[in-house]
């Protein structure tokens, strides 16, 4: 699993572990490009969706912590692929204790000592062993702690956190943190999928987490951990790992929460998908808090990004966000202010030339906690009509998330002289199954195709609707 071995610079020792990452489903594969990319290994696609494994040594830990695709970190302990679990509860779960104490932990432990000294130091997660639940709508909420990826059909999914202590607190971390010889505090956190195991990752982690802490003596502490073990099951795969992310980094960008925020993480998968390039102008005409625009004029600045909303609080988040982000940059010393600006708009009627956009990505109402999926099949075609008047007609794109497949398909293929379909990225978004469709703009000219017989064409190229008739009533 590790080793030690020289590495930059030459004479040094550092050590080759493999990182764990969990990812947004669906985007496994661009993640592993971006490690790929970034740190110059092949990542392995795990057959748990949402994770991905790769190898460093430690001298790139710090780089591994600028990934914009990745959600959660950690080191791994140790692994199987084929874990052969013990008929009988009892059985499994007491050789689950037996094997914390022969794991090989020194490097993974050795890993995350290194990992926390240049870690920025955030405040311990309060509220550990609340359950994780999954948004009503599917759509990321400041609150929504569940990123877990999308479990196929008949397999299970539990997590738990180990509970194999009732005590009171007695930390005064400050002082701790300095002493050689405090005694760590630790949680396992279990997460478990699969419909044969004979236990719950309740008993899992605190099976497992009981026998942890007498190997290690260290003290059983929910909510202020020094330390989070990792017993993570998936059928017959069995990952024990060590946490190096005390809060997931999709986070990372926004401060103004909003009732649908998507996660930077997948935001990036978005940008990926539709290759930025220098110069290029960049619309999400359904901005919300602005965390695909906000995310984009971050990792691919070369390209100014355009984001609106036709809801006030929307917009005014987005602003927020973007003022926010700015500002720390300008308290770490950097002088750049962001690639961005914000409207407030209609995206049926976009204040902008036509054929006059690169690219337009963005997050369309779901029609379950934004909108609602009568309004859809009116909101959808409008979109899709004056998105395909403002992109560039030949070379503009569309990257257009919708969990409301069923009306974005009707409303696609009607517009088939104006956008062509490339490819679909299926993607868990909080539970729901939702896909991130790839368009391009054909070369068609706007107003001269059937799909704009309900349009009338202006002097200067762009239209207007003909509101009396319709066709998405
Ligand atoms: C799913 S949310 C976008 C969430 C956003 N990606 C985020 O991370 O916060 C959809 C957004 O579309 C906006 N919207 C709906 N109809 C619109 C329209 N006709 N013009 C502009 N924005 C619209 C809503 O106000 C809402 O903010």
């Amino acid at each position: 699993m590790s080793e030690s071995g020289e590495c930059e610079p030459a004479g040094a020792t550092c050590i080759t572990v493999t990182i764990g990452a969990t990812v947004p489903t669906g985007f496994e594969h661009t993640a592993a490009e971006e490690v790929k990319e970034k740190i110059g290994v092949d990542a392995k696609i795990s057959k748990d969706r949402g994770r991905i494994y790769f190898s460093i040594t430690t001298d790139s830990l710090f780089q591994v912590h600028r990934l914009r695709s990745v959600d959660n970190l950690f080191v791994v302990v140790d692994d199987y692929d084929h874990y052969e679990f013990k008929e009988s509860k009892e059985e499994t779960l007491a050789e689950l204790k037996l094997l914390a104490s022969k794991l090989p932990w020194n490097d993974a432990l050795e890993v995350w000592k290194l990992n926390r000294s240049f870690k920025k130091k955030k405040s311990h997660r309060r509220g550990g062993n609340k359950l994780k639940v999954k948004p009503e709508d599917g759509q990321d909420t400041a609150e929504v702690q569940n990123e877990q990826g999308e479990l196929p059909e008949g397999v299970s999914e539990d997590q738990s956190i180990a509970d194999v202590t009732d005590q009171t607190e007695v930390s005064t971390p400050d002082q701790e943190e300095l002493s050689e010889t405090k005694v760590m505090k630790f949680r396992v956190t279990c997460s478990r999928a699969g419909d044969k195991h004979s236990f719950s990752s309740t008993e899992a982690a605190r099976d497992f987490g009981g026998a942890v802490q007498e190997f290690f003596q260290w003290k059983a502490d929910m909510t202020k951990f020094d330390i989070e073990v990792l017993l993570n099951i998936h059928n017959e795969e069995v990952v024990i790992g060590i946490a190096l992310t005390e809060e997931s980094l999709h986070r990372r960008n926004i401060s103004h929460f909003g009732p649908t925020t998507l996660r930077s993480t997948l935001c990036y998968g978005m940008l990926r998908l539709c290759k930025p390039q220098p110069s290029d102008i960049i619309l999400d005409p359904m901005c919300g808090t602005g965390a695909i625009p906000l995310e984009g004029a971050i990792e691919f600045n070369n390209a100014f990004y355009i984001a609106g909303d036709n809801n006030d609080m929307a917009v005014n988040r987005t602003v927020n966000n973007v003022f926010h982000f700015q500002k720390q940059r300008v308290d770490k010393g950097s002088a750049f202010g962001l690639p961005i600006d914000t409207v407030r708009w209609d995206l049926c009627n976009l204040p902008m030339k036509t054929g006059s956009v690169d690219i337009i990505i963005t997050d369309m109402p779901f029609g379950k906690r934004m909108g609602s999926r009568k309004k859809n099949w009116d909101l959808y075609p409008s979109c899709l009509r004056e998105m395909a008047r403002v992109v560039r007609p030949g070379s503009g794109k569309a990257v257009l998330l919708t969990q409301d497949k069923k009306c974005f398909a009707k409303a696609i293929s009607r517009m088939g002289g104006l956008w062509r379909k490339m490819h679909t990225v299926w993607v868990n978004v909080g539970g729901l199954h939702a896909g991130v469709y790839h368009l391009k703009r054909t070369g068609g000219v706007f107003g001269q195709t059937p799909e704009d017989i309900y349009n009338v064409p202006q002097g200067d190229g762009s239209s207007h609707r003909d509101k009396d008739s319709s066709e998405t009533s």
